[in-house]
């Protein structure tokens, strides 16, 4: 589709926003066409998403029930954040061509870091006015990125190390959500987590769909290590040799472990041996990007061993 006219993403003054825009939005259109996944992980997410605009709105939800809320889980760096602004701007296409849907990014640790007492007050007013506000001016999709900061789970957490600000604030949010739910059919949240084990049990009952976005595999190292140097080639198109270079097939074998995100990176830090390189990045080599594979597993090992 022609993306020239779509909403561009800008940052909020309102505190715990990181973002808000409308959508669809191109630069999150983009970056869900940039995340790879296995399999029909995208249709599945597409669907349930779009569902909870054509169904929700319209069916008893004590006989069928739809929270509107959507759940990725996953390591640091797989995307998941990505593929949350992707999957909201790719919904409001679908939904409705040519209509426009608001979308708000929470950013949990503002929240959180607010301070004693405060982050319940503060998770109250998102929850209980601002989203309610927008809420009511139409279709509206809300991301709570990295969302176990905001309802942590309270089994988990003891009395004794953790303020019962804590506990309190997922008791907030976990009643902020209902309430949101019940009012607004037309309100869909896409939740993201870094680690699935500290988040509120209560909430992951309550997710309509909760998708695991794991490192990538070793077939999808390689179309992210290759997408990264098209990019570099789409400036400097003599890094295109290195697709062709027996090289390039070792350093993408060389990424398996490695996340979606220092997989990206790997082209870029391969560029840093050599002055020269960095000059002239178009003289990039696939043994330089072997050498930039083999270094970041090696530091990968050493954090993963606690050095
Ligand atoms: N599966 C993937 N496919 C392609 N690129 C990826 C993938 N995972 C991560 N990336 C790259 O890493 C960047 C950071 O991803 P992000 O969405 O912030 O991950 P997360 O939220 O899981 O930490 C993305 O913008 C993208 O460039
Ligand atoms: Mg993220």
């Amino acid at each position: 589709m022609t993306t020239g006219t779509m909403a561009q993403p800008t940052n909020s003054a309102i505190p715990g926003i990181a973002n808000e825009s409308q959508l669809p939005c191109e630069a999150f259109s983009k970056q869900w066409d940039a995340i790879h996944v296995e399999g029909d992980q995208k249709t599945r997410l597409l669907a349930q998403a779009v569902l909870a605009f054509t169904l929700r709105p319209h069916i008893d939800p004590a006989l069928l029930p739809l929270h509107g809320l959507i759940l990725l889980v996953g390591p640091p760096g797989t995307g998941k954040t990505s593929l949350a602004r992707g999957l909201a701007s790719r919904t409001a296409e679908s939904v409705e061509p040519g209509s426009t849907f608001n979308f708000l990014e929470v950013e949990p640790h503002t929240l959180a870091n607010a301070g004693l007492g405060r982050s319940q007050q503060a998770v109250r007013r998102l929850l209980g006015e601002l989203i309610p506000e927008r809420a009511a001016l139409g279709p509206l999709i809300v991301l709570l990125d990295e969302v176990e900061t905001l309802a942590a789970d309270r089994m988990k957490l003891s009395l004794d190390a953790n303020p019962v600000d804590v506990h309190r604030a997922t008791d907030a949010v976990l009643a902020g959500l209902d309430n949101l739910a019940s009012k607004y059919p037309n309100l869909l949240f896409v939740a993201t987590s870094n680690f699935e084990g500290a988040i509120d049990p209560a909430l992951l009952s309550r997710a309509d769909l909760v998708e695991v976005v794991p490192l990538p595999s070793r077939s999808g190292a390689e179309v992210i290590l290759r997408s990264a140097v098209a990019e570099l080639a789409r400036i400097h198109p003599a890094a295109s040799q290195i697709i062709d270079d027996p090289a390039f097939a070792r350093a993408a074998a060389a990424c398996n472990g490695l996340d979606g995100r220092q997989i990206r990176k790997l082209v870029v830090s391969a560029c840093t041996f050599d002055k020269k390189v960095a000059l002239d990045p178009g003289l990039l080599g696939a043994s330089d990007l072997l050498r930039a594979a083999e270094q970041a597993r090696v530091m990968r090992n050493k954090k993963g061993n606690g050095a």
